[in-house]
């Protein structure tokens, strides 16, 4: 395969890759600040980024019997160091406020180097004639472009009422379950089931 060919494949596939992993991390930024609706979004991102990285793959074994070796990579870091042992329980709405801005910020951030990414693939394939991968390829452009769109939506709506004490549904914050009652109590009856 020619290498701008498959150097663009690969940018690809490595985008898709660490969109899913992205998705992933703020599913538990958001979760730390009991916000469920952020949570619930990327969640879904994360599902649906994950079947179009795995059509993606099984595209690149079957059009060019090529298998994309993804390396060794890791997750980018979107939750704060600062939070490792922090209390879920201690976030003071400030705090949440801000945190939401920064989110939203981030993955802004990340789904704008994300078109870039696919726009320039998009661009070497086309120019090669490889038709088909551009085709696909162009479609995830679509997808991340109204991505783009909902993100720059919450970002109006939240500026629009940075005067005001409303606060919008999907900031709505939700109390989470104590740890104490999410987790049984264990105790001897509980652990001898089994005699
Ligand atoms: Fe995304």
């Amino acid at each position: 395969m020619n290498k701008d060919i498959k150097a663009s494949l690969d940018s690809v596939a490595e985008r898709l890759l660490y969109g899913v992993m992205s998705h992933s991390e703020m599913v538990q930024y958001y979760s730390f600040l009991s916000l469920p609706h952020y949570a619930n979004e990327h969640g879904h991102h994360y599902q649906e980024e994950s079947e179009t990285y795995h059509k993606y793959v099984r595209f690149l074994i079957g059009k060019y019997n090529y298998v994309y070796r993804q390396g060794a990579i890791s997750a980018p870091a979107k939750v704060p160091a600062s939070w490792n042992g922090a209390e879920i329980f201690n976030v003071s709405d400030g705090d949440r406020k801000k945190y939401v801005a920064y989110g939203l910020k981030q993955w802004l951030d990340w789904e704008e180097v994300t078109l870039d990414v696919f726009q320039e693939a998009a661009n070497t394939l086309y120019m090669h004639g490889e038709l088909f991968a551009f085709k696909m390829i162009s479609r995830m452009i679509e997808s991340v472009e109204s991505e783009i769109d909902d993100i720059k939506q919450y970002i109006t709506r939240r500026s629009a009422l940075i005067n005001s004490n409303e606060v919008l549904e999907e900031d709505k914050y939700e109390e989470p379950v104590k740890k104490e009652e999410q987790i049984a109590p264990v105790t001897p009856e509980t652990i001898n089931v089994v005699q």
